[in-house]
């Protein structure tokens, strides 16, 4: 499938945005290890979280869908789990793959996981290597560090894990694991990564506490289901935040959107460009949030590196597209990771902005942009990447003339209603 985008200025009106994907897996994940029911609230209904209500209820846990985006999980305890008897599929979720695994090392029976082509594509000795550690036997199929994984699960021990990057599936893998472990485990992360795995397991009744960069978690006899409400996810409110502040004469709000201070950093970014940002009605429930209104900005390049790379990482190809429409140079460094996401986005984000018109250059560990020129319409390939069809969609809308973008549809991972909502807001 393909759509394509024409300029269009004047963007008005308001958007609820669906909900957050990090949080919407892991309530099924701590619902389906809680005793008791778990009710979930603007769960996010997109392929990525159903593949993780897939395989729970491939080994043994009944989900019930209330509504669209309302569910209730039947958890069966931190040992109610039973062996599933195909291969767990996660379909495109790297969460799902990582997580799970680290739940699956401590149960007492035998697990295989997979997905799609990308899952199979990306690295796992990144949750191979602290889990062996722990006492697991994970293996993948070719030796390769990719999935297929087979997982025999065994007693586990608790370990003191110094993690070389800041990656929170990594983190969560081995917290989920340490829920199970003999002793205390703790992860220490070169910067802090989104900690909603932390904050939902002390939630959940669990026992975890974090010390500067290092999060120690002590195994606890059981977690308790709970109710939860799912903030809007950031990452989906980013592409309708840019768009207010790079069309000409628009005014977006975007309601409802989780602030957490470790998946803010495009607020930060934006304010630092120079860009009209407003958050409004502020609460803070299990999780932060606000509604965020946006308004055409005259922006100016920044260099964006460091710790704040990880609270803003799955913004990066937004916040390219955006760069674009800021005078001067924008650098983003310090961004390795992005190789190894659902596509290759430093390759993607060039390749595609290139065709565009843009001044862009790639670099080891992200870009160098040189904004300010009018981007062009051009024929764009999604590479199967939802956040690349979605930040494409935003760049037609802003460049001249027309913008095609190929293989649209991987929109349905994280957000199936995403061009109706765009579509929303032009004016008619
Ligand atoms: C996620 C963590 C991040 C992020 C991904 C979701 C999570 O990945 O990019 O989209 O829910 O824990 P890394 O842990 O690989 O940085």
């Amino acid at each position: 499938m393909s759509v394509i985008f024409t300029k269009a200025n004047n963007l008005k009106g308001e958007i609820d945005i669906p909900g957050d994907k990090s949080i919407s897996h892991r309530s099924v994940m701590l619902g389906a290890l809680a005793k008791g029911t778990t009710e979930v609230e603007h769960f996010l209904d997109a392929a990525d979280c159903n593949s993780t209500i897939k395989c729970f209820n491939a080994m043994g846990i009944e989900v019930e869908k209330k509504d669209e985006d309302k569910i209730i999980i039947h958890g069966k305890g931190l040992h109610g789990l039973k062996e599933s008897e195909q291969a767990l599929n996660v379909g495109n979720s790297g969460t799902t793959i990582r997580l799970l695994s680290g739940i699956l090392s401590a149960q007492d029976f035998n697990s295989r996981i997979s997905g799609d082509d990308s899952i199979c594509r990306r690295p796992m000795g990144r949750i191979i290597k602290p889990l062996t550690m722990m006492g697991a036997d994970i293996k993948s199929k070719e030796n390769n560090d990719c999935s297929p994984l087979f997982i025999n699960g065994k007693k586990l021990n608790g370990i003191d894990y110094i993690s070389p990057i800041a990656s929170a599936q990594v983190k969560s893998a081995i917290l989920f694991a340490g829920m199970y472990a003999e002793g205390e485990t703790s992860v220490t992360e070169p910067y802090i990564s989104r900690n909603h795995s932390e904050k939902m397991i002390s939630y959940f009744g669990g026992n975890i506490r974090q010390d500067g960069t290092k999060c120690i978690i002590t195994p606890y006899p059981h977690l308790e289901g709970q109710k939860v409400i799912v903030p809007g996810d950031i990452s989906s409110a980013a592409y309708f935040m840019v768009a207010g502040l790079i069309t000409e004469g628009s005014e977006i709000l975007v309601k409802n959107v989780g602030i957490n201070p470790t998946r803010d950093g495009l607020i930060e970014v934006i304010k630092e460009m120079g860009g009209d940002i407003e958050l409004l009605n502020m609460k803070d429930e299990m999780e932060p949030c606000a509604d965020i209104l946006c308004k055409s900005s005259n922006l100016k390049g920044i260099t964006i590196g460091g710790s704040i790379i990880p609270r803003l990482i799955d913004e990066i190809p937004i916040i390219a597209v955006m760069a674009c429409f800021a005078e001067g140079q924008t650098i983003i460094k310090d961004a390795q990771e992005l190789k190894v996401k659902e596509s290759n986005r430093i390759d993607v984000i060039v390749e595609n902005l290139q065709r565009m018109g843009a001044d862009i250059t790639p670099t080891d560990d992200g870009m160098i942009i040189n904004g300010g020129k009018p981007l062009k319409g051009a024929v764009l390939g999604s590479r199967h990447d939802h956040r690349v069809a979605m930040s494409f969609a935003i760049a037609g809308l802003a460049a001249e003339g027309k913008t095609e973008i190929i293989g649209s549809e991987c929109v349905n991972i994280s957000y199936p209603a995403f061009y109706r909502d765009l579509e929303s807001l032009m004016q008619k």
